[in-house]
C-alpha cells in the first residue's frame, strides 16, 4: 500500500531534467504555445526539448545528441 504523495499516484505531474537532453513531462500538465493554443500530445509523457535543435519543438527529436547538447548539474535541493 502507498501514501497519497507517493510516487505511485496516477494523477501525479512529474518533470525531469534529463541529464544531457530533454525535460521528459509526466502527468496530464496542458502543452501550450505563447498565445495559449493547445499543442497536440499523444502521450501521458512527452519529451520537452531544451537545446534548441529539435525540428518537432516543443517536443524533443533526439537532436540534442547529435549537437553534444550539455546541461549543468541539477542540484539536489532546487538551490
Ligand atoms: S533536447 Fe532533444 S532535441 Fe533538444
Amino acid at each position: 500500500m502507498t501514501a497519497p504523495n507517493e510516487s505511485s499516484r496516477s494523477d501525479e505531474v512529474q518533470i525531469v531534467a534529463c541529464p544531457d537532453g530533454p525535460l521528459l513531462v509526466r502527468g496530464e500538465v496542458p502543452i501550450v504555445t505563447t498565445d495559449g493554443q493547445p499543442v497536440p500530445r499523444r502521450r501521458k509523457t512527452v519529451a520537452l526539448c531544451r537545446c534548441g535543435a529539435s525540428t518537432i519543438k516543443p517536443y524533443c527529436d533526439g537532436t540534442h545528441k547529435l549537437i553534444n547538447f550539455k546541461t549543468e548539474p541539477v542540484l539536489p535541493d532546487g538551490v
